[in-house]
């Protein structure tokens, strides 16, 4: 467990209590990521200690880290992404019921590449009044996220997969990023529909009607962006869960980040993240054969829904409960 900071403590021991009431086969250790980390007495950002232990036990379940904007220490989300390989971010992006948002039945998922793109940091001054920002691009990444967003399409029973691109400006990164994509479908995955689009128009074309789309594949950047739009078509990022997966461990934490102005005040919804313990515990049930975890993982996703069908909602969702009290409904309902 790494709790992260801003609403971190309070969404991760919210969540810690329903895992608990809901008997989940797991032992926890704590680790420290960013200001908590500092706080902690760490001299990094990212203790090697953190690294370590989430390589040790393979799984880590998240809390949202701050990072300053415009000045100091790099991303430690960003950084614990490339420390660990984790190359593939999953987003699943579905309404709920109990709800109500501009769109029914809204059925996405998000493959976001998590180690290049724009998020390389790689930026230098050039002049007094000109920086460069490097947006990379390697051709084994951009295969390899390729062939985990097919393989991931053709194991759900996905329909079609869909990258979005900006190779008309960004011929050669994106343009080996649409290539990659292009060649694993037609060697690989020809029976999945595959379709590319042009970012811009894919954006306007989310909105106004996401069931056109099924699974996306994106760059980093611009899967970071189009994370938060579709958490929008479902009622925000307090109900959007989250997994970055790598061949040697994967870090499940949602797509919202530490909401300093929620912040302290125990409003925070928490679901978000318990999604994310659930599609941990669904991980576990699949890489270690645990039917416990995939028990466990049914009750509380069927708690939860409960929960909402019956309006027990945080504010964000235009409710009332605090982070704490819409926990006490889901384990009511366990
Ligand atoms: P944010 O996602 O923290 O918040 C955006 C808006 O959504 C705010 O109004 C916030 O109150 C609301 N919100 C977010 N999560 C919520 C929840 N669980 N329940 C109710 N409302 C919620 O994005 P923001 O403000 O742009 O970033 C704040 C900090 O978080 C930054 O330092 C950023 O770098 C960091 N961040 C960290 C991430 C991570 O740890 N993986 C991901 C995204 C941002
Ligand atoms: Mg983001």
């Amino acid at each position: 467990m790494i709790p992260g900071d801003g609403i971190g403590p309070e969404v991760t021991s919210a969540v810690l209590r329903v895992l608990e009431a809901a008997e989940a086969p797991v032992e926890w250790t704590t680790r420290h990521a960013g200001i908590a980390a500092l706080e902690d007495g760490s001299p990094d950002v990212l203790p090697d200690e953190t690294v370590d232990e989430v390589l040790r036990c393979g799984v880590a379940l998240k809390g949202p880290c701050t990072t300053p904007v415009g000045k100091g220490f790099s991303s430690v989300n960003v950084q614990l992404r490339k420390r660990l390989n984790m190359y593939a971010a999953v987003r699943p992006v579905r309404s709920l019921n109990g709800v109500p948002t501009r769109f029914e039945n809204v059925d996405l998922v998000i493959i976001r590449e998590n180690t290049e793109g724009l998020y390389s940091g790689a930026e230098n001054r050039v002049t007094d009044d000109v920086v460069i920002s490097m947006k990379v691009a390697t051709e084994s990444s951009c295969k390899r996220i390729s062939h985990w967003g097919f393989r991931y399409a053709t194991q759900r029973a996905r329909r079609k997969l869909t990258v979005f691109h900006k190779a008309n400006i960004m011929k050669m990164s994106d343009g080996l990023f649409l290539d990659a994509a292009q060649q694993v479908h037609q060697r690989e995955y020809p029976n999945i529909e595959f379709q590319q689009m042009i970012i811009d128009a894919g954006c306007m074309k989310l909105v106004q009607d996401p069931s056109q789309f099924d699974v996306l594949l994106l760059e980093n950047l611009y899967g970071d962006v189009v994370s938060d739009l579709c958490a929008g078509l479902v009622g925000g990022l307090g109900v959007v869960p989250g997994a970055n997966i790598g061949d040697e461990c994967a870090v499940f934490e949602a797509v919202h980040g530490s909401a300093p102005d929620i912040a302290g005040k125990g409003v925070a919804n928490p679901l978000a993240l318990l999604m994310s313990a659930v599609m941990m515990l669904n991980y576990l049930a699949a890489e270690r054969s645990d039917q416990r975890a995939a028990e466990c993982a049914e009750r509380i996703k069927a708690a939860y829904n409960r929960a909402l069908e019956d309006n027990q909602k945080t504010r964000d969702l235009g409710g009332e409960l605090g982070t704490e009290s819409f926990a006490d409904a889901v384990i009511e309902r366990l």
